[in-house]
């Protein structure tokens, strides 16, 4: 090329979460039988969409207007009532003109940091969810910025490193957190909530919230937004139908606009993002114009809990399975559908391996693992051995080694295996 073609900030773009699949393939070729625990997809993972949501979307392909472009920001009728939702909550008020839908929070993600001025950061936590942190990164041209999640305290953000970072680093111009939180399965208190709010009110930033698990929170937690939490201080929540219906292949999101009119450059900044998309015409029609037809019937309260109590009832499973293994350390989440498995620091070295009967699955694990993470080193032989495929620690932009199981296997008698054999080969490979 005459002139150098390639973004400043491509090599940022990773994602753990599908670049195991490759290898996972891999090893399938070579007659591993692989079972994908790396992808939150539930459907994927055998998950039946409710028969009367399939009902409703069937209804909406026989509206012509299904087929259609609609308004740049969103089918009105969809916007009119996740406005009122935001509403009924009681905290900030929204206008429909505040909701804006994007295909799926990956295309939202996108916008909200590319259209970010290339200077001004977000902070993130760590472990991070790669769409946003090499989202960030990539815009910046840096490495993700973070602040720490502790896994000795349930997972929770550490706000004293947060608010001494957002001090000392002035191009932090907004925090990131996501709740339920992917991958540690966290979910905020009310307090913790606040009192991030409280940092960015000091220091002058606006808050995005990933809030995608929000209505899969179980375990005596509640579901609490941020519109609820967030006061005066402007936010952008991420919301979306991927995970609550599930219906990931929808490809459909929206954010809401919190505190739009309280600093003309953040509503400045909020009508790029609605001009980025207008570029685009507008995101999928048809699953907006389920959204307020699904949500607003009576079944879905029911729908909600009724999944929320499945994952807890998972939840314990995974946490009873892998608990009390020595230099592993698990938090039952209370949230989303993950496990996050830690190895405690110094606990994993270059040497150790599980035993792999496929010899070319053998041979193939050892050349992978050459010069690999501690955790990544695991996680070959974990898919050598056994055929899991999950996603090292060190994948979600973390500096700490584990790995992130799933909780959505659906046949009762495999997710036993799953989290059984996961123990059996931590024992092993730590030879505890
Ligand atoms: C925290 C989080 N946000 C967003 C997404 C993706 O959302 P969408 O399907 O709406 O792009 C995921 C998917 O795993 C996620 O874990």
């Amino acid at each position: 090329m005459r002139r150098n073609i390639v973004h400043s900030g491509a090599g940022s773009l990773t994602y753990a979460i599908r670049e195991i699949v490759q290898v996972g393939y891999r090893m399938r070729d070579l007659g591993v039988d692989v079972t994908w625990e790396n992808i939150g997809d539930p459907v994927q993972k055998g998950e039946a969409v409710a028969p009367w949501i399939r009902q409703i979307m069937h209804d909406v392909v026989d509206d012509d207007a299904s087929w259609a472009y609609c308004d740049t920001a969103g089918v009105p009728e969809a916007r009119r009532f996740l406005a009122a939702e935001v509403n009924k909550r009681g905290g900030v008020q929204v206008t429909p003109d505040d909701i804006i839908f994007f295909n799926g929070i990956g295309d939202a993600v996108g916008k909200v940091y590319g259209f970010l001025r290339r200077e001004a950061r977000v902070i993130g936590p760590t472990p991070a969810y790669s769409t946003h942190s090499s989202a960030e990164a990539a815009h910046s041209g840096y490495e993700h910025l973070t602040y720490e999640l502790d896994p000795y305290n349930r997972w929770m953000p550490d706000l004293e490193d947060l608010a001494m970072k957002v001090k000392y680093n002035p191009s932090i111009a907004a925090i990131l957190l996501i709740n339920p939180d992917n991958p540690t399965g966290a979910v905020y208190p009310r307090a913790l909530l606040e009192e991030m709010v409280a940092i960015a009110r000091r220091f002058n930033l606006f808050l995005i919230a990933d809030e995608i698990y929000t209505h899969i929170v179980y375990n005596g937690n509640r579901t609490l937004h941020l519109s609820e939490a967030i006061g005066d201080v402007c936010g952008l929540v991420l919301r979306g139908i991927s995970k609550e219906v599930p219906w990931p292949g929808s490809r459909c999101g929206w954010i809401e606009v919190l505190n739009r009119g309280r600093d003309e450059m953040f509503g400045t900044y909020v009508n790029t993002l609605l001009a980025s998309k207008r570029l685009e015409v507008c995101s999928t029609t048809a699953p907006q114009m389920v959204i307020p037809r699904m949500m607003g019937d009576p079944r879905y309260p029911a729908h909600l809990k009724r999944r929320a109590s499945v994952y807890e009832t998972r939840a314990k499973e995974a946490h009873a399975a892998l608990q009390g293994i020595p230099g592993v350390l698990v938090n039952c989440p209370s949230g989303a559908f993950y496990v996050t498995v830690l190895f405690e620091d110094g606990v994993l070295n270059d040497h150790r391996s599980l035993a792999i009967a496929n010899p070319k699955a053998r041979a193939m694990v050892e050349e992978l693992v050459r010069g690999v993470a501690s955790d990544q080193r695991f996680v070959y032989y974990l898919l050598g051995a056994t055929g899991i495929c999950v996603v090292p620690l060190t994948g979600f932009c973390c500096r700490r080694d584990g790995f992130r199981v799933t909780l959505l296997e659906t046949d009762d008698a495999k997710r036993k295996w799953i989290f059984e054999t996961l123990a059996k080969a931590l024992r092993e490979y730590l030879k505890v």
